[in-house]
């Protein structure tokens, strides 16, 4: 084999490794502080903090090192992801930390929640079936028919999740105010098709949605 490809293959295999490294025990002493916000087995009561329970171990590790960067006191304006309720928290975190926490967090369970009956037609349709017309793909292509993701893409789960947090990302990607989706800006520009109306009634559905 050449040397090249020998050593793509290391780095592939360890990337792949490191990422399955997270410990749920070791993460389970780590959260404390985040308990607070979202809740003690990451369920928060609060509908704008994010449940974190049984969603991907890939995802939030993502989100966590995004967040790390993007909300330190010093961050440049645009980078990783800036979330001001955790500002610093993250700071004295080592990525091994950072991949506990997501372990323990995904190996909870996500409460599910309850969809407005008024607005489940407009989002089922939009959530399945995408609008072709404005050339948009349907939510489940990637996040699945029962909302829960995909893991090894990095496709967060979204079922359950609380309707006021999943509006305000659809409202940040839409506005450019959440840009941590990556070059290829899948979720900016998949924001940028949907009404108010629209962001209701899909962030209504996926509450309920199991
Ligand atoms: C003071 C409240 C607060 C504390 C404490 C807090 N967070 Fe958060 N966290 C938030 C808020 C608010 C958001 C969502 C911000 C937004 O709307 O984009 C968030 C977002 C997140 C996300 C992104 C979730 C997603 O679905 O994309 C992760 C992961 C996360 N927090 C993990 C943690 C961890 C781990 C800790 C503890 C080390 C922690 N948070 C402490 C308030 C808090
Ligand atoms: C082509 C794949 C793809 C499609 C189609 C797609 N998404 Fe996403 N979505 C993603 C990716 C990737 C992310 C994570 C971005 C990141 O890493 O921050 C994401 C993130 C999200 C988030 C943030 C979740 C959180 O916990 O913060 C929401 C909400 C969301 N998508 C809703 C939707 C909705 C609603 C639709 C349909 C209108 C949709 N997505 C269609 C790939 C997709």
């Amino acid at each position: 084999m050449n040397k090249v490809l020998v050593s793509l293959l290391l780095t592939l295999g360890i990337t792949g490794i490191a990422h399955a490294a997270g410990n749920a025990e070791a993460g389970k002493e780590k959260v404390a502080v985040c308990g607070a916000c979202h809740g003690a087995d990451g369920n928060s009561a609060a509908p704008n903090f994010p449940k974190l329970a049984g969603q991907g171990p890939n995802y939030l590790f993502k989100q966590l090192q995004d967040i790390k960067v993007g909300s330190s006191p010093t961050a440049e304006p645009g980078v990783g992801r800036k979330v001001l309720e955790m500002t610093g928290i993250l700071d004295p975190y080592s990525d091994q930390d950072l991949q506990d926490m997501a372990a323990y967090f995904a190996s909870q369970k996500m409460t599910i929640g309850t969809a407005d009956p008024a607005l489940v037609a407009q989002g089922e349709q939009l959530f399945r079936g995408g609008k072709l017309e404005q050339g948009m793909p349907a939510c489940s292509g990637c996040h699945a028919p029962d909302g829960v993701g995909n893991n090894l893409a990095r496709f967060p789960r979204l079922g359950g999740q609380h309707a006021a947090y999943t509006a305000k990302q659809l409202t940040d990607f839409r506005e450019g105010d959440r840009t941590n989706d990556g070059d290829a800006a899948i979720m900016r520009t998949i924001a940028s098709k949907l009404s108010n109306k629209d962001i209701q009634a899909l962030s209504s559905y996926i509450q309920g949605l199991h």
